[in-house]
């Protein structure tokens, strides 16, 4: 099924200090999601492979952080071009080990290798200052330092483009990375790291270490005293425990975790787009995205039409192996994320919410599930306040722009919402009420490499994407020279 182009990008073991390395802890078995087929038996790690790379990075800190910003960019930039040159492979790869439908998975390579160029052309204008004396016989400047060896754990939802947007700014700023990518799709960051390779970044910069033993490797990326910065894309429960751990170091820490995005419609929207954008941000990768829509707030006075006409976008979604043309939703990626998918419909119609389509497995079976539709969501159901992660939209009403805002903001989350309107007025007044990180107003659609990405209060800390994404890289050091005026 793989059928690569390049069957030498088909990597299974760890990529440690420029050389592929066995862990020292067994196997992994990944499967296809689609069918369940073995696809790869790769090498697994435990703490010790997981320092080995560390140590390798520390090492290898030392001369990349020193080396020019101009050449780590030439070399950055061919790796962006050798991922682009080998974009259906990597597509390849990633359908298969994470599910999302092929044309997905193109998308999300151009947008990884977006995150590489972008910091390729970054580095070279990241500046200190120089700033005004306070006596004559002293000068004060800021430099900007590469902080150090940066560990990283990347998710299984978008196996490439979390890999890069976390490594580019690293690497570009002079920074040494060592990645644990998610056991379920470990192929995708292995062949980033062949590319790499090729590209010419120097052995120790980029490394990866594939395990299952998340709780090992995790203590040794967040404790280790080589280690300077940590970043982690999740659950915010994970993300909690490890920052906690961070402290015991008092890493640097950047944190993409959970969401609960409002989707609301005001009753001036156009309602054609509004429905559009529905359902490409809820339905995006099987609906298991952080950033996917997770509740819809309808006025009440559109909600029969928005309803029926969502209800009809829903279902022309073609679902299938992502491998089929025209496929539009694939598997979840395990039969755990369809047992809570269950369980949130179970939830909500035991309390009162009304299936309008789908609801439940689909016929396709392992984690195929059926685009579904509810209404009548109410605040005391589950689907109300946990982040979805599956192909389930859950329509709400409200009547007031004051009521809808305070309704949106009641969440622990804060990672982006979504809104739809054209008064210029309310367009200004609610970007700037909501408590979301990323606000999206007349789109649903704003992923890019050039503009930060980062959630407010339980939904993390820091900003990946844009300047912001590589500032987090950088030491400032204060210099203050005296002697001056002798
Ligand atoms: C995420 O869900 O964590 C990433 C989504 C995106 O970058 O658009």
């Amino acid at each position: 099924m793989l059928n690569l182009q390049d069957p030498t990008l088909f990597r299974t073991e760890n990529y440690i200090d420029g050389k592929w390395i066995a862990g020292s802890a067994g196997h992994i078995i990944v499967t296809n999601p689609a069918n369940g087929d073995v696809i790869a038996k790769t090498t697994n790690s435990n703490a010790a492979d997981a320092t080995v790379a560390v140590e390798a990075a520390a090492v290898a800190f030392k001369s990349w952080s020193r080396t020019p910003a101009k050449e780590r960019a030439k070399v950055m930039r061919k790796w962006y071009e050798l991922i682009l040159e080998n974009t259906e492979d990597l597509a390849r790869l990633m359908t298969t080990e994470q599910g999302k439908p092929l044309t997905e998975a193109i998308g999300e390579v151009n947008y990884g290798a977006a995150f590489i160029e972008f910091y390729a052309e970054e580095c070279k204008r990241v500046m200190g200052a120089t700033i005004p004396t306070v006596a004559n016989d002293r000068r004060l400047q800021t430099y900007k330092q590469a902080i150090g060896v940066v560990g990283c754990i990347t998710p299984w939802n978008f196996p490439n483009a979390m890999i890069t947007r976390k490594a580019a700014p690293a690497i570009a700023a002079g920074c040494t990375v060592v990645i644990k990518p998610d056991a379920g799709t470990p192929l995708s960051a292995l062949a980033l790291c062949e590319l790499a390779e090729r590209a010419g970044i120097p052995a120790g910069v980029l490394n990866v270490v594939i395990s299952s033993h998340s709780q090992a490797i995790g203590e040794v990326l967040t404790q280790h005293k080589k280690i300077s910065k940590f970043t982690f894309t999740g659950s915010t429960a994970v993300g909690k425990i490890l920052m906690a751990q961070c402290a015991s170091t008092v890493k640097k820490i950047s944190l993409e975790l959970g969401g609960n995005a409002p989707y609301i419609v005001f009753d001036d929207a156009d309602i054609g787009e509004a429905v559009t954008h529905c359902v490409a941000t809820k339905f995006r990768n099987c609906g298991q995205t952080c950033v996917c829509t997770n509740r819809i707030f309808v006025q009440s006075s559109i909600a029969e039409e928005f309803t029926k006409r969502l209800k009809e976008a829903i279902a022309e979604l073609k679902v299938a192996d992502g491998f089929t043309d025209g496929a539009m939703i694939g598997p979840l990626i395990n039969s755990a994320a369809v047992e809570k998918i269950d369980g949130l419909i179970a939830d909500a119609t035991q309390k009162g919410a009304e299936v309008l389509l789908g609801g439940g497995r689909h016929e396709l079976g392992q984690g195929f599930y059926q685009p579904t539709l509810l209404a009548n969501i109410s605040q005391d159901m589950r689907i109300a306040n946990e982040e979805i992660f599956g192909p389930v939209a859950a329509i709400q009403t409200f009547e007031t722009e004051s009521e809808v805002i305070e309704r949106a903001n009641d969440t622990v989350y804060g990672l982006a919402a979504y809104f739809f309107t054209r008064d210029i007025g309310r367009v200004m007044r609610v970007s700037e009420e909501l408590e979301y990180g990323i606000v999206c107003s007349n789109s649903g659609v704003f992923s890019t490499e050039v503009a930060p990405f980062g959630g407010w209060k339980q939904s993390g800390i820091g900003s990946e994407g844009g300047q912001e994404g590589i500032a987090d890289f950088y030491e400032t050091k204060f210099h203050s020279m005296g002697g001056i005026d002798s």
